[in-house]
C-alpha cells in the first residue's frame, strides 16, 4: 500500500508543488493532503491544480494540535512533510508522528538554524558570515526547532559575487531536486 503524505506549508509552496508532481506517479507514496495556516497561501492553488485535498486551520489550532491530529488520523496519514511551514509543530503531533515528520531547511544545519532562521534571513546570515558553501538539510522533526536527525544534506558553493538572492536561487534548486527522492528513500527503507 502506498504511504499517504500530508504536506504542511504556509507560503508559495514551490517545494510542495514539486513534491505533488514527484509523487503523482510514484509506486511508494502519494500526497493526499495539504495543510496550511493561511487561507491565501499559494500552496493551496498548487494543491487544487493537482486535485489534492486541502485543510486550512487557524494558528490557534496549532497550539494543542488535537483537531489537526484528528484530521490527519481520519485520513490515515502516514507521514507529515513540512515545506515552508512557519508554525511550531505541536507536541501532540510530534508524539503521534514520531520519526514520521520530515522538514527541509535552506542551510547546512546545525549552522543557520533555530527560531527566526527562515527565508531570506537564512541566506543573508550565510552571506554575512562569509561562508564559502551553503545548501539544504532534510531532517526529522522533534520538539526543538531544526534539531532532529539529519536524513540528507546537499551543498552548493557561495562565491564572493553571490548575494542573498542568488544564494536563495541556488538553494531552491537543490531543494527542488532532492526533497522528493530523499523522502522516498527514507519512507521505503
Ligand atoms: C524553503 O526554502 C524551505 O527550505 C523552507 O521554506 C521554504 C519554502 O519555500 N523550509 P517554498 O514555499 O516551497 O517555495
Amino acid at each position: 500500500m502506498k504511504k499517504r503524505l500530508a504536506i504542511f506549508a504556509s507560503g508559495n509552496g514551490s517545494n510542495a508543488e514539486k513534491l505533488m508532481h514527484y509523487f503523482a506517479e510514484n509506486p511508494y507514496a502519494e500526497v493526499v493532503l495539504v495543510v496550511s495556516n493561511k487561507s491565501d497561501a499559494g500552496v493551496l492553488k498548487h494543491a487544487e491544480n493537482h486535485t489534492v485535498e486541502t485543510c486550512v486551520f487557524e494558528n490557534a489550532d496549532f497550539v494543542s494540535g488535537e483537531e489537526v491530529l484528528a484530521n490527519l488520523q481520519q485520513r490515515d496519514i502516514d507521514y507529515i512533510v513540512l515545506a515552508g511551514f512557519l508554525r511550531k509543530i505541536p507536541d501532540t503531533l510530534i508524539a503521534a508522528y514520531a520519526r514520521r515528520i520530515i522538514n527541509i531547511h535552506p542551510a547546512l544545519l546545525p549552522k543557520f538554524g533555530g527560531k527566526g532562521m527562515y527565508g531570506m534571513h537564512v541566506h543573508t546570515a550565510v552571506k554575512e558570515a562569509g561562508e564559502t558553501k551553503t545548501g539544504i538539510t532534510i531532517h526529522l522533526v522533534d520538539e526543538e526547532f531544526d534539531n532532529g536527525e539529519h536524513l540528507a544534506q546537499y551543498t552548493c558553493p557561495v562565491n564572493a559575487e553571490d548575494t542573498p538572492a542568488t544564494i536563495a536561487t541556488k538553494v531552491q534548486s537543490l531543494e527542488h531536486q532532492y526533497f522528493g527522492p530523499t523522502i522516498e528513500k527514507y519512507i521505503t527503507c
